[in-house]
């Protein structure tokens, strides 16, 4: 039996994070100004150990949960990842995915196959080195986040591609990124750039609404519109009319998806967040290691969920945009 939250949405996805820390300072989610030196990252012994977010990610399947990804900061970071994979596939009957910056696929790919990986979403903003670089702020080259894709592929693993779009800053590889995987099996995603956290200083007018990418991929490599894949899909679909593949679109800044979402999140220290956007987080670790017994935990799931209301993308105001929000590298988008 599926638990829902006050508007009957049913809590299908947990979006687990295992480390706030990353190797990119991307200047849409962890500026150098604010995540440069002096900023306090977890320490390790508040991190969920894998054997905790193996009870807990057993207690969210208890109350519907169907698919699972692995996000960060930058999940690869996390020693033996591909460990805590394998438990969760263990699990059974689950989609386990993983979101990565791509940059350390190259050595990571065939491990995370073997333990059952079927799929990863790889963050690519640009195929021009210099804004790449600029974008990451590190000045990692975009050739090797290329070379984890194709890693990846070459392992058996099911890649599909996420572009932030940034006014002025990218929004001139549009069209490069539809040529670049137009064809090549994997599926691209234009992503809004949303107002999430606190320190990227979000304007609407940096927003690069999503049918202006689709009109400027469909000028030069038409498109249709093809049905959603499941229930409450963030990316809208479309295919490319001469059978090169298919992109995607995440509009949740012009066209929020809050009426389906059923995605929980929980940090790398073990709080649960009902909403992208929420300001605060129920400690779950706590519980755990309080001493709950499997029937405590999940009913402890099951009253959060319960009593969720959260709509956030649909009511976004100027009202909402003071409230506290946490960090993307902390929930994992
Ligand atoms: P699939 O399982 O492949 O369909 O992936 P997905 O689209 O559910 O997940 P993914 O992590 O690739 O989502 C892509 C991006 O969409 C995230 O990085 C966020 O930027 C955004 N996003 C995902 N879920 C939400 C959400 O619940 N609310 C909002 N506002 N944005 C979201
Ligand atoms: N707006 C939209 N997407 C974002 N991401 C990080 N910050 C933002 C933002 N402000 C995305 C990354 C990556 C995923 C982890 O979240 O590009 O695909
Ligand atoms: Fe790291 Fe991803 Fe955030 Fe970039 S968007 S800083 S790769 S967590
Ligand atoms: Fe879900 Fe919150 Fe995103 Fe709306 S804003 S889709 S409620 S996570």
């Amino acid at each position: 039996m599926s638990t829902v939250d006050t508007f009957g949405r049913p809590i299908r996805d947990l979006r687990i994070s295992v480390t706030d820390r990353c190797n990119f300072r991307c200047v849409y989610c962890m500026p150098k100004e604010v995540f440069g030196r002096g900023y306090r990252f977890m320490d390790r012994k508040e991190l969920l150990t894998f054997e905790e977010i193996e009870r807990l990610a057993r207690a969210f399947v208890a109350n519907g949960v169907e698919k699972v990804r692995i996000t960060g900061g930058e999940p690869l970071l996390r020693r033996d990842l591909e460990v805590l994979i394998e438990r969760l596939v263990a699990i059974g009957g689950l989609d386990v995915a993983l979101t990565t910056n791509g940059t350390l696929l190259p050595q990571k790919a065939e491990a995370l196959r073997a333990a059952g990986l079927n799929r990863v979403t790889v963050s690519l903003d640009s195929l021009d080195d210099e804004t790449f670089r600029a974008m990451n702020d590190v000045g990692f080259p975009v050739a090797r986040v290329l070379e984890g894709i194709d890693a990846a592929a070459s392992a058996g693993l099911a890649v599909k591609v996420n572009a932030v779009v940034k006014r002025g800053v990218n929004d001139d590889q549009i069209l490069d990124l539809a040529r670049h995987f137009h064809g090549s099996g994997h599926i691209l995603r234009y992503i809004e750039y949303m107002d999430v956290g606190g320190t990227n200083g979000w304007r609407l007018d940096d927003v690069v609404p999503a049918a202006e990418v689709v009109a400027t991929v469909d000028a030069e490599l038409p498109l249709e519109p093809a049905d959603e894949n499941y229930r409450g899909e963030v990316a809208r679909r479309w295919r490319f009319r001469d059978g090169g593949g298919e992109i995607g679109v995440i509009a949740s800044v012009t066209q929020p998806f809050c009426g389906d979402c059923t995605r929980s999140r929980i940090s790398a220290e073990g709080r649960l967040y009902t909403c992208l956007f929420a300001s605060v987080g129920h400690d779950l670790r706590a519980v755990v290691r309080g001493g709950a017994d499997d029937a405590e935990l999940h009913d402890f799931i099951a009253r959060i969920w319960g009593r969720r209301s959260d709509r956030y993308s649909e009511i976004r105001s100027s009202r909402t945009a003071e409230l506290p929000r946490v960090e993307m590298s902390y929930i994992g988008g």
